[in-house]
């Protein structure tokens, strides 16, 4: 769809309807104004001519003047009849006796003049009809009087007065059609503008674009674009960390198992081999787990957009931590889950049971053999949806508790398994979610408090 089209056929059209209407209402105006004019002139003549009715010798005369047919002269293309007689009996005295009489229920009252149209001869005609009284008993008692006009001239002057005005409206018309050509064409020029500049970045080229003198209108469209390629751009970013980080993380590991690989195939030892062996296998299970959070590093990216799900918290974390009850124990930490009401908030699933995993994951690898770590999802006092991982390990010292979000950060101590990307990941899928994660001392003793709030 073109707006310059659509604008036209928007305002366009609607103008020349109300034009012809308009026009159509000032034919009729212009028409009735000039037959007023005339049937003034008509009902001169009229008037004249009943002047000059006269009984002589008990016979009625009527001497047509001149006079009175002149009045009408001027309006040579126009043909005048008349019609002198009798009301009753209707007898003509003088003129053209077939001349329409008025109709019978406006007949001329006395004195008062009725002007009606009708047809005569084949040709539209306008009428005055004047009622005389005639005080002459052997005759009539009244005369009636019948000037008529075919309507030449009175067309011709309002179609002349119509034409002209027509014209000039018409004329206004596609003056205003050429305005808002033009306008539109301005209007649409920093369109173009931005246009050309688009078309002529480069391919990898997502900055903001301009908004200079785009129409005020425009702006919130622009400034979408600029959200969209904006967010396009986080995730380029997001996308080109996580290739280097992956690439980075896992040539380590790999490097490490093919040294491990080669030093395995030389030994002669069953027994050397086997122990080699060993540690391939725990050397992939490592390099596994690192594979598993890089991905989820990736999936969780806030950058990228999927479709929310209402998400029962107590059931997702309730799962989650029967599925770690195995590694606890192994571990011999007693794990315990507190969540009774269901607590639901708008999410994704897989996103937010990675989040659950990953606090409890810690809780249960930092804490020493023997400690407790327990797991409580509720509302808060305020009505806040909140998941709370508690352990009575090591804790983390206030001054770490920021810089352990960030990628690949790992305390001093830690162990060798782990790469330092759960809490970073944690705090992508809280933030995708627009929740606030906090590290905090536990009411009771040493250890940590992990807590996740939701904004509902
Ligand atoms: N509950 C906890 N108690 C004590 N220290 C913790 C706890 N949770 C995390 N940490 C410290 O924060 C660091 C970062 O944790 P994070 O989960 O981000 O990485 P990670 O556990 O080392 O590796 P992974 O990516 O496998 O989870 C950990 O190395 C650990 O030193
Ligand atoms: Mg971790």
């Amino acid at each position: 769809m073109r707006l310059r089209s659509h604008l036209l056929r928007w305002l366009l059209v609607p103008l020349i309807a109300l034009w012809a209407i308009g026009f159509r209402v000032q034919y009729a105006r212009t028409l009735a104004l000039a037959n007023e004019a005339y049937d003034r002139t008509l009902l001169g003549s009229a008037l004249a001519m009943a002047e000059q009715v006269s009984v002589q010798d008990g016979r009625l005369g009527v001497d047509v003047p001149d006079a009175a047919l002149e009045m009408l002269e001027s309006r040579a293309q126009d043909r005048i009849f008349y019609r002198v007689g009798c009301l009753d009996p209707p007898v003509a005295v003088t003129g053209y006796d077939d001349l329409p009489a008025p109709p019978s229920a406006s007949g001329p009252g006395d004195g008062q003049p009725v002007f009606f149209d009708a047809r005569y001869r084949g040709e539209p005609v306008r009428i005055v009809a004047l009622r005389r009284p005639l005080y002459d008993p052997h005759l009539c008692g009244q005369l009636l009087i019948q000037v008529a006009e075919t309507l030449g001239a009175r067309q011709a002057l309002s179609r002349r007065v119509l034409l002209d005005a027509g014209a000039l409206q018409l004329a206004l018309v596609a003056m205003a059609a050429l305005l808002i050509t033009l306008g539109v064409h301005r209007g649409l020029l920093p369109l173009k503008r931005i246009r050309d500049e688009i078309r002529a970045r480069g391919q990898a080229d997502l900055t903001p674009i301009r908004l200079g003198s785009v129409p005020r209108e425009v702006v919130p469209l622009i400034e979408a674009i600029n959200l969209h390629t904006n967010r396009q751009r986080r995730l380029n970013e997001a996308h080109r960390q996580f290739i280097a980080d992956a690439s980075h993380q896992l040539k380590t590991p790999l490097t490490v198992l093919k040294a491990q690989a080669a030093q395995a195939l030389a030994q002669q030892d069953v027994q050397a081999m086997r122990d080699i062996v060993q540690e391939i296998h725990d050397s992939t299970d490592t390099t596994s787990r690192m594979v598993h959070q890089l991905l989820a590093l990736a999936r969780s990216d806030p950058a990228a957009t999927t479709a929310q799900e209402p998400v029962e918290l107590v059931e997702l974390a309730r799962t989650v931590c029967f599925d770690l009850l195995t590694p606890a124990l192994a571990r011999g930490i007693e794990l315990g889950f507190d969540g009774h009401a269901p607590v639901t908030v708008p999410g994704q699933p897989l996103l937010l049971r990675e989040l659950v995993a990953n606090l409890v994951d810690n809780a249960i690898r930092y804490t020493p053999a023997g400690g407790q770590v327990a797991v409580a999802v509720r509302r808060d006092d305020t009505g806040h949806a909140c998941i709370e991982v508690l352990d009575d390990g090591p804790g983390i010292a206030p001054a770490e508790r920021e810089t352990v979000f960030e990628r690949f950060y790992r305390l001093h101590g830690s162990g060798a398994d782990g790469c330092g990307l759960g809490l970073a990941i944690v705090r992508q899928i809280a933030e995708r979610h627009g929740a606030r994660v906090t590290l905090g001392d536990p009411p009771h003793g040493h250890g940590l408090l992990a807590s996740v709030r939701f904004p509902g």
